[in-house]
């Protein structure tokens, strides 16, 4: 039996579930949904979306809906939020390759259809590359739902510490805490790579609907301050506090630490 516990904090939508996959099922069905409505309109439905462990039930859910229930992505465009920088696509480190395993492999996705920070573009052409990532978004009319993990510094995509709130799509160093979280998927720390292409925080701002997600006790920390402390640099995932439409979607671990 499905529960679910409903808050509003501050102007954030807290949505408590008893396990990661009762919430990863919940986040897949808004998602379908939006699909299904944007299909129907003859529209686009323009999805931001995040790797790391966190989405990864949410996306074996939505190839679950294409294989068993028809659900297709012919109309769906999506934009990556990041990827190292330098990254080969073909490395089984990379996001592109991530994306390909847990999604776009299994469903009918159109591959023009799919945006993801270019880990090889010459470091002369980045900036100019960054921009256009924002046009093309801009193009599409903007991100109907973003998704998001979040990271022990409280990053989300790839917006460290001291990223400032109006940041866009730009090359960013990352965080020892980051670098050395990603160590186990490079075999070891040396080979994780400094620097990272990431959509800024003002781009996620953008986006009509935003949904964070965040599974366990080891998330319980940053959770809380991300929704309860001042917003501030340091912790870049409190600037959701002030954008419109942001759901947070937990489980009953990573609640733990919260007030509500
Ligand atoms: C990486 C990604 C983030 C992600 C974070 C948390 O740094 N760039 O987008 O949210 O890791 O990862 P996980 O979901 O594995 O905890």
């Amino acid at each position: 039996m499905k529960t679910v516990n409903n808050t509003t904090y501050k102007g954030t939508t807290v949505s408590v579930y008893d396990n990661k996959h009762e919430a990863s099922i919940a986040v897949a069905q808004q998602i379908a949904d939006l699909i299904k409505s944007k299909n129907e309109a003859g529209e686009k439905a323009v999805l931001g979306l995040a790797t790391g462990a966190t989405p990864i039930e949410v996306y074996n859910e939505l190839i679950r809906m294409h294989k068993e229930e028809e659900l297709s992505f012919q109309n769906v465009i999506t934009f990556n939020l990041d990827e190292y920088y330098p990254m080969e696509p073909t490395a089984k480190q990379s996001y592109v390759a991530f994306m390909n395993e847990h999604l776009f492999d299994h469903v009918d996705v159109v591959k023009e259809h799919v945006n993801i920070p270019d880990g090889e573009i010459a470091s002369d052409d980045v900036a100019a590359y960054c921009e256009a990532y924002e046009q093309k978004i801009t193009s599409y009319g903007g991100l109907d739902l973003q998704l998001l993990g979040i990271g022990r510094t409280g990053h989300v995509g790839f917006n460290e510490p001291g990223s400032t709130v109006d940041s866009l799509t730009r090359l960013v160093e990352l965080n020892e805490v980051t670098r050395a979280d990603a160590a186990a998927n490079f075999d070891g720390i040396a080979h994780v790579p400094t620097h990272a292409i990431t959509m800024g925080v003002g781009t996620i701002a953008k986006a009509k609907k935003i949904i964070l997600m965040a599974w366990g006790e080891g998330k319980a920390e940053i959770v809380q301050k991300a929704l309860e402390s001042e917003i501030t640099t340091e912790v870049p995932a409190t600037y959701l506090q002030e954008f419109d439409g942001v759901e947070m979607v937990l489980d009953k671990g990573a609640a733990t630490k919260l007030s509500l």
